[in-house]
């Protein structure tokens, strides 16, 4: 059983809840027998039977293999059809099959993948990528984890500071600069095994919204980067406060340091990320993930100045120098950017962003109408297709208060029962979001099953 299940959901009742969520594992575990026979066969060679431990426990049951999709749902390998709310955590906001980022990608491997030469793609790209963002200059890696350990690299190497600061309850990758958190004395420590101790001693978590924190963080004056997402999307939804950001900016900015968007997940929510819609300055913009759709890149913008100094360090690496330490074989690639390219010109245009941000609206409209109906005193979240229910009357402004706002065992028993009826459901850190294959029709049956679901737990 899901271990937060013991603990009660406010409004909810607890024995319906963890009965339907024992009722419907079982259920969906027992109609799978294909997924579960390929489990056993993968445990064979992979450790829980999946090739990166996320898919092992991201779900409170065995995850279903997937066959083959086609737009907006996917099938497993026992035939159940599911549209897909989570599309793999932003990192497939476009959807299965026949896409326009499959046939760019079809299109260059007819010519070549891989050649550790420029490609044109790569300009095309860049300019691309400038004229939506304002960001001048760009850099390529294979994941936005790699884009954003090279950017404290640049940092480091030209502000000449040590540390970085990051916001609790971001997530940025699987970096050891960010994979820390605060103990139970307020102390930094990694957050995860397997990390030297040392990481704690590089970086500052500071709550989000707090720009108190952020100066105390700033003050001794060996802050290198300050990274943030424009909202905190790994811990349900976190919007800045009215100006927050700006201050944030100009903060670190006076402390010598460089201020960094990472728009990874963000960039899937507005027509040239958040930085766009709240003109935001950065010094660096991380992207990744869903501008691909699937196909593996990370991407940092940067202003000319750091341009500069980053050509500048190369410069020196070829006179025998050191140089700063980015680049990688296959980072640039002619298929990645490809991908990215046939995103940014056939998907992620204004009107595309326009279409799913009112499909956002009506999801957030419905599941406050639902919450409403039930007297339940919860909010929808909601910026652009983004949704999700927030159990609380309130939205959170800080990781604290997002503890308050989610339930990993609602969760995990809603995304189970739903997932039986054909709906699969965002991960519980996260909420679901609308893709850019998603109609008015998927939206409606999201909430026709959600309604179900909390008239069997009330
Ligand atoms: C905001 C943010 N930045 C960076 C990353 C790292 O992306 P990747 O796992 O593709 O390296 C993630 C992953 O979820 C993310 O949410």
């Amino acid at each position: 059983m899901a271990s937060d299940l013991a603990d009660p959901v406010p409004g909810i009742n607890l024995g319906r809840l963890q009965a339907l969520f024992q009722a419907e594992t079982e259920s969906f575990l027992r109609a799978r027998p294909k997924s579960a026979a390929l489990l056993q066969r993968a445990a064979k060679v992979m450790p829980d039977g999946v090739p990166m431990p996320w898919m092992g426990w991201l779900y409170d049951h065995a995850p279903p293999f997937v066959a083959g999709g086609q737009g907006c749902r996917f099938t497993d390998a026992d035939g159940f059809e599911y549209v897909d709310f989570n599309l793999a955590d932003l990192s497939n906001t476009l959807g299965y099959g026949d896409t326009p980022v499959a046939r760019a990608v079809a299109r260059q491997a007819g010519i070549g993948l891989q050649s550790l030469l420029p490609s044109e793609n790569a300009i095309a790209l860049s300019e691309a990528l400038s004229g939506r963002t304002g960001m001048p200059f760009w850099q390529y890696t294979l994941s936005a984890s790699a884009a954003n350990t090279e950017v404290f690299r640049i940092a480091r190497a030209l502000t000449g500071q040590r540390k970085v600061v990051a916001f609790s309850g971001a997530y940025h990758g699987h970096i050891d600069a960010t994979l820390v958190e605060r103990g139970p004395e307020g102390q930094m420590q990694p957050a995860a095994l397997g990390l030297s101790p040392d990481v704690a001693r590089e970086t500052v978590s500071v709550p989000f919204n707090d720009l108190g924190a952020l100066r105390a963080a700033l003050a001794p004056g060996d802050v290198a980067a300050v990274l943030t997402e424009p909202a905190l999307t790994n811990s349900t939804l976190v919007l800045p406060d009215p100006g927050f950001l700006a201050e944030a900016c100009r903060l670190t900015r006076a402390a010598g340091a460089l201020f960094v968007l990472d728009e990874t997940h963000t960039w899937q929510l507005a027509y040239g990320g958040m930085k766009r819609p709240m003109q935001l300055a950065c010094d660096l913009l991380v992207l990744g993930k869903g501008l691909g759709s699937g196909v593996a890149l990370g991407i940092y913008g940067m202003t000319a100045p750091l341009a500069e100094g980053l050509r500048a360090g190369r410069d020196g690496r070829r006179d025998g120098q050191k140089g700063i330490a980015t680049g990688g074989t296959i980072h640039g690639n002619p298929l990645s950017t490809a991908a990215a390219l046939a995103m940014l010109e056939e998907v992620q245009t204004e009107a595309g962003y326009v279409r799913i941000s009112a499909l956002g609206a009506r999801l957030s409209d419905g599941i406050d109408a639902l919450t409403r109906s039930y007297s339940l005193p919860w909010r929808a979240f909601r910026y652009g297709p983004r949704s999700g229910f927030c159990l609380t009357p309130h939205l959170p402004r800080s990781y604290d208060e997002t503890l308050l706002s989610m339930h990993r065992g609602f969760n995990a028993a809603r995304r189970v029962f739903m997932a039986n009826r054909g709906i699969w459901d965002a991960i519980w850190s996260a909420g679901p979001q609308v893709g850019f294959s998603h109609g008015a029709e998927e939206i409606d049956l999201y909430l026709d099953v959600a309604a179900d679901f909390l008239d069997r737990v009330m």
